[in-house]
């Protein structure tokens, strides 16, 4: 048995970092073998058989087979696991309306072409910005899928916060639990220390110094990607394609016991965030479902932050509805 495992934009950068980690291995395991599936406009087909060549030489003994595509309904015919890379970036002189009604162009008809043709058990990553409104189109318009197997990325500000963490307190990586971005995928998104562990202390304690999280971390984690962007002259790729494999691999393998990981799915109203919108949360995964953690401390100064993300989140939703794109 093989995974189908289609991923949009895949003559990109992030698509160039992440291919090579899905067919070694890296994202479903080291027994499951892989049939790669790759979307890309018309212009960049080229470039991606440019990079189905490299597959092919890599000799990955997971990977059976790779397809390319320029048309979502054969792209998404039969897959398992989508990772919907591909969107359209902010460009000079485009509005935020501009933006999210080009990424609906490219987000609705690949929604339709899940719902027409994937495998029963679709699971769906949007790693492409604005990553959970293109997540919310793309189920909006995917009748019939469960919305619960639409999420979008937020484990890259996850590890980011998790390092950030690590390099103040002195701890090692592995000795931070529990982390949970709550939030849209933007510079709002909030970064939680009270649930957060150090070495099974509390992170806000072992912090002990709320201007630090509040003038600093905060505002670093958030801002990480745009630092990023000014330090390399274009976005993050090997960070952003390692957290989209930390995310699939999570979601099918099951998180580990007494910890928790951050993704955006569809909210059920949980923590008072609306129903529907695609939001970060922390969450538990088995059997390839995820479930929210509940019962989590939301003290004044979480609440206030993770109010406003949410707002933003309402507002893009807003924006899109006016748009026709979701309903
Ligand atoms: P890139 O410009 O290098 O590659 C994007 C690719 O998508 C291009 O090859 C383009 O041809 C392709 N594409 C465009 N429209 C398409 C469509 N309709 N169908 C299929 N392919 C299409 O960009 P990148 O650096 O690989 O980044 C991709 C996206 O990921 C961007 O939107 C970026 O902002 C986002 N991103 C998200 C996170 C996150 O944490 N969620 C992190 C980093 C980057
Ligand atoms: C990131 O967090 O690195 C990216 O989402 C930044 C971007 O705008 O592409």
């Amino acid at each position: 048995m093989s995974t189908n495992v289609t991923v949009t934009g895949a003559a990109g950068q992030i698509g160039y970092a992440l291919l090579f980690r899905i067919a070694s291995g890296q994202l479903l395991g080291p027994d499951t073998k892989v049939r790669l599936k790759l979307l890309e406009i018309p212009q960049a087909v080229k470039a991606a058989e440019g990079t189905a060549l490299e597959l092919f030489d890599s000799a990955f003994e997971l990977l059976e087979d790779i397809d390319i595509y320029d048309d979502p309904t054969k792209a998404f015919e039969g897959t398992n696991i989508a990772l919907l890379v591909g969107a359209r970036p902010r460009t000079k002189g485009m509005e935020r309306a501009d933006l999210l009604e080009a990424n609906g162009g490219i987000f609705k008809p690949q929604g339709e072409a899940i719902a027409a043709g994937a495998a029963n058990d679709i699971k769906v990553l949007v790693v492409g910005n604005p990553a959970n409104t293109n997540a919310l189109i793309a189920q909006s318009n995917a009748d019939g899928v469960p919305a619960a197997r639409f999420t979008a990325m937020t484990r890259l500000d996850h590890n980011r916060a998790i390092a950030q963490l690590a390099q103040k307190t002195g701890a090692a990586v592995s000795d931070i639990t529990n982390m949970a971005i709550w939030g849209n995928h933007s510079p709002s998104m909030y970064p939680d220390l009270f649930n957060a562990k150090v070495k099974g202390e509390r992170a806000w304690d072992a912090v002990g110094d709320e201007n630090w999280v509040a003038n600093e971390y905060i505002p670093r984690v958030g801002k990480r990607g745009a630092e990023i962007i000014e330090a390399r002259g274009a976005s993050s790729a090997a960070s952003a394609a390692s957290a989209a494999v930390d995310h699939v691999y999570d979601w099918v393998n099951g998180t580990a016991e007494g910890d928790w990981v951050s993704m955006a799915v569809p909210s059920d109203g949980s923590y008072d965030v609306p129903e529907g919108i695609i939001t970060s949360f922390p969450v538990t995964t088995s059997g390839g479902e995820w479930k929210i953690v509940q019962g989590l401390d939301v003290p004044e100064f979480s609440r206030e932050r993770i109010n406003n993300t949410v707002n933003e989140l309402q507002e893009e939703r807003a924006a899109v509805a006016k748009l026709g794109l979701v309903s």
